[in-house]
């Protein structure tokens, strides 16, 4: 499976360090795993780890002050990066159509997107989710070749750093609708640790998890893939 690891703003260089030691020991029975951290420290990263950004620039390289583009990530041998991450859209403002642009930006300059997806609580309840999520689908990837490289993220919105995750039906709902309509690996993320990775393997149609909280806390990682094997 694949196994990407969100570490959002968190750590500083002596903690990532730190972290980067304690990786190493991890036993991660042949799972894929891809390390997400914030994007300054992506130099530190020793060349067996396989790593990815939080982010890219909407923007090619030039005047932009702050953006960190596409380009310079690939210059620094990161091979994926997250796309349309709901703390992007809810609590820095970002629109489907700065994702898409974020999202062209990853492609043409070899980058594979995660591109994450989701619902609120309320779009979940409304039971009309899963046409959501493909019409917010369908426009990211409009005029883009579907043969492109890139892999899925079912993340419901509510599910993120709040403990609260959807039932196995209502994941698999969207993960088959995903792989049916792109065929492209699908993971699921949103509150996945060690104490429902149990149920939560059990999803049909999954290739993978993205992992935000417990991504940082090594013990606590272990234990989810000593689960999931
Ligand atoms: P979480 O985050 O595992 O802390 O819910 C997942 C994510 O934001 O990708």
């Amino acid at each position: 499976m694949i196994i990407a690891l969100n570490h959002k703003s968190n750590f500083t260089k002596d903690e990532i360090l730190n972290y980067l030691e304690d990786y190493k020991k991890l036993n991660t029975y042949n799972h894929e795993m891809i390390l997400i951290p914030s994007v300054c420290y992506l130099p530190l990263i020793p060349d067996n780890i396989t790593y990815g950004t939080e982010d890219v620039s909407s923007m090619d390289m030039g005047a932009y002050t702050g953006e960190v583009t596409a380009k310079a990530i690939k210059s620094l041998e990161a091979k994926y990066t997250l796309i349309n991450h709901s703390e992007r859209t809810t609590k820095m403002n970002e629109n489907l159509d700065v994702s898409k642009k974020k999202l062209e930006q990853a492609f043409s300059n070899d980058l594979i997107p995660i591109i994450c997806i989701g619902d609120t609580k309320k779009e979940h309840e409304s039971g009309k989710y899963v046409d959501k999520i493909k019409k917010d689908m369908d426009y990211l990837l409009s005029d883009i070749d579907k043969s492109k490289d890139f892999i899925i993220a079912y993340e419901p919105i509510f599910a993120i750093g709040t403990g609260l995750v959807p039932t196995n039906l209502d994941i698999e709902k969207v993960t088959t609708m995903l792989k049916d309509e792109y065929q492209k690996k699908v993971l699921y993320g949103g509150s996945a640790n060690e104490n429902n990775i149990d149920e939560l393997k059990r999803v049909k149609n999954i290739d993978g998890f993205l992992l935000g909280g417990i991504s940082l806390k090594l013990p606590s990682l272990q234990e989810f893939l000593d689960k999931l094997q």
